[in-house]
């Protein structure tokens, strides 16, 4: 499951061509299976908070400020399928 939503983050964060639809899918799926939708965007968040405890010193303002706009364009679009 980590490996589709990295794929589906990356095809979101760039050309949209088909991973990407995971994230729509995923949350009206993950519902129905009992996790809420706040819970499932959360799961974005906790792989950002990650990446920037491995990336260290090398997580720059310019991907702090990317991943946050990432986070809250892909809660927009997740809300739009929900
Ligand atoms: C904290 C948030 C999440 C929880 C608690 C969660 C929980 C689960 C659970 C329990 C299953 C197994 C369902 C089953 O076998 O019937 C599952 C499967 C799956 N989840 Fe999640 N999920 C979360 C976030 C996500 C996200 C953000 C995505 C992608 C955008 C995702 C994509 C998938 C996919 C594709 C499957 C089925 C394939 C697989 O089993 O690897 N999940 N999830």
């Amino acid at each position: 499951m980590l490996a589709l939503t990295i794929e589906a983050i990356l095809d979101f964060a760039g050309t949209r061509s088909r991973h990407f639809r995971l994230i729509a899918c995923g949350v009206a799926s993950h519902d129905a299976d009992g996790t809420p939708r706040e819970l499932f965007i959360a799961f974005f968040a906790i792989i950002r908070d990650t990446l920037r405890d491995l990336l260290g010193a090398e997580w720059s303002p310019d991907i702090a400020r990317a991943w946050d706009q990432l986070l809250v364009d892909i809660d927009a679009f997740a809300g739009i399928a929900a």
